[in-house]
């Protein structure tokens, strides 16, 4: 098969929501369909459910799981589909935020009782900053949830998307009868048999003179009234706003009783994108160029004691990946090659020979490696768009064992190299700022200095609210903002000043008064 054959075969997308909505639930139904899967229940959720603040144990079986489950490959139709998992936490949202850097499209579900929660906004703000095409599933339609125009009303003001159902509902909750194909002019019904859940489809138009004997009265004259309104108030719908990421179709169904999740699939594979252009920092690269070239977006630590290395997970982005085969390491300005590169079917790995452009390879790394980190066959350029984001919480990494902080150095630059945080140095005192999106990751860093760098440490907050990259076009000024900041300032990974700030109040002061420097909260701009 040719390059171009195999792209066209392949859909990379990510399944997002706030905790509890579903996530877990309709990626197991969607295994299930592809066949990658034989039983429910075989898709452990990684959700930490506890929130207690120390347990390892738990936070290490979590980790455990959701390597395995972090890329799920399943075919279906004709199709190769990556389903990329996100983790649930909130404490993890970097991770999440850097998985969207790695798909075509996104599916957002959102549990109809609760509507649009707050991480649900978050991730849809990093779905725009990428203009991600979304699809839109609306679960536990089995319960009492939110008038559906409501629900919709909510998503466009609160996602900042406009969006379309394609399906629509028959009643809730105990009432609910099941949803109306827009566009196959069907209707899905939803049937309690016994203990198992049907779904029955019969082609019918919603003129037609048999509804209301299938509805009753009142839901057929409902929903001749609610696509009356639908019709009349949302666009029709068209791929082309959706592949641009301004459109989302919407469905509605229950994850739980597989009911609408198979129009949600089909749909799928016929709207959603192929693996697209990425761009870099010189050029953008067309996923059917025949050099290869790919980006390391997410590294995970191998917490098995006699394995110590870690995963790198690399997205192909074009060309044709092969074993064995050296490949230039852009940042390291190296060769390098790959003998077990490995790929995921479900929960197993097995050996890969060739990967191509959508795919996630599994790459053995032994230190090799940072987020960002961008493979080619020669070219010299580096996938942009994987921005780090202002972290939340900050605090001061005190060295408890002064014989160790070679280890404690060592240890705290992997740790960020993996993304588990963000490091700023302060030029005084080279002191070390780690900054994260949740507490848990103290924890964790803490944790795994002891085990893995055997480096003891204690962690002093700091009064900080905001990382505020910042650059200027009069190198002069910047200087001088720096030096009148002194400790206030800081330097990420790669070197970059940030202003490490207290308060939103304290930004906007010093935005005003020094109108030659630029703020920014991601680590990219232009
Ligand atoms: P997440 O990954 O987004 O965090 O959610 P997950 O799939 O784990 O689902 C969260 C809870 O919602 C689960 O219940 C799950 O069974 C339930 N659920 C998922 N889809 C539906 C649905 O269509 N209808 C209803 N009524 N419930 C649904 P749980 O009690 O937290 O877990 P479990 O003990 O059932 O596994």
């Amino acid at each position: 098969m040719s390059i171009a054959q195999e792209i066209k075969k392949r859909r990379t997308f990510a399944i997002i929501s706030h905790p509890d909505a579903g996530k877990t639930t309709l990626t197991e139904k969607l295994l299930l369909f592809g066949g990658a899967i034989q039983t429910a229940g075989a898709v452990k959720s990684n959700k930490i459910k506890k929130t207690a603040t120390s347990d390892f144990m738990e936070i290490e079986k979590q980790r455990g799981i959701s390597v395995a489950t972090s890329v799920m490959t399943f075919e279906y139709k004709d199709l190769l589909i990556n389903i990329l998992d996100t983790p649930g936490h909130k404490d993890f949202a970097e991770d999440t935020y850097r998985t969207l850097t790695a798909v075509d499209s996104v599916i957002l579900v959102i549990d109809c009782v609760k509507g649009v929660e707050e991480q649900t906004e978050r991730l849809m703000e990093v779905c725009r900053m990428r203009n991600t095409p979304v699809i839109i599933f609306i679960n536990k339609l089995d319960r009492e949830g939110q008038y559906p125009f409501d629900l919709l009303d909510e998503l466009e003001e609160k996602l900042n998307i406009r969006v379309r159902p394609l399906t629509w509902p028959i009643n809730m909750g105990s009432a609910f009868q099941g949803v109306y194909s827009l566009y196959e002019q069907k209707l899905y019904f939803f049937k309690i048999n016994k203990t198992k859940v049907e779904e029955d489809v019969v082609e019918i138009g919603l003129e037609d003179e048999g509804l209301p004997k299938l509805l009753g009265e009142r839901d057929a004259k409902q929903i001749r009234e609610d696509v009356e309104l639908i019709e009349g108030v949302y666009d029709t719908f068209s791929e082309t706003p959706y592949q641009e990421g301004r459109l989302a179709p919407v469905f509605f169904g229950s994850a739980i009783n597989n009911f609408g999740v198979k129009e949600l699939l089909d749909t799928f594979c016929e709207i959603s994108p192929t693996p697209q252009p990425r761009p870099t920092t010189v050029r953008e690269v067309a996923p059917d160029e025949p050099k290869f070239s790919g980006f390391v977006f997410k590294i995970h630590a191998n917490l098995d004691p006699r394995h110590r290395d870690r995963i790198a997970f690399l997205r192909v982005c074009s060309g044709k990946f092969e074993r064995g085969k050296f490949f230039h390491h852009v940042r390291l300005d190296k060769n390098v090659r790959f003998s077990s590169p490995f790929t995921f079917m479900a929960s197993a790995k097995n050996v890969l020979d060739e990967g191509f452009p959508g795919d996630v390879i599994g790459l053995y790394d032994t230190g090799t490696f940072k987020i960002g980190d961008t493979l080619t066959e020669g070219e010299n350029f580096m996938f942009s768009g994987i921005p780090s984001f202002s972290p939340e919480i900050f605090k001061e990494l005190i060295n408890l064992d002064p014989m160790k902080s070679k280890q404690l150095e060592k240890g705290i630059q992997q740790l960020t190299d993996e993304g588990v945080a963000q490091l700023f140095t302060l030029e005084l005192g080279n002191r070390k700022i780690v900054g994260t999106v949740g507490e848990l990751q103290f924890d964790v860093i803490q944790y795994r200095l002891e085990h893995e760098y055997c480096a003891k440490c204690r962690w002093v907050h700091m009064n900080i609210s905001k990382a505020c990259w910042i650059t200027s076009a009069d190198q002069a000024k910047l200087a001088e903002f720096i030096r009148l900041k002194g400790n206030q300032i800081g330097y990420d990974k790669d070197g970059n000043p940030v202003f490490l700030a207290e308060s939103e109040w304290m930004i906007r002061m010093n935005k005003e008064n020094n109108p030659a420097v630029q703020f920014h909260f991601t680590s990219e701009f232009k």
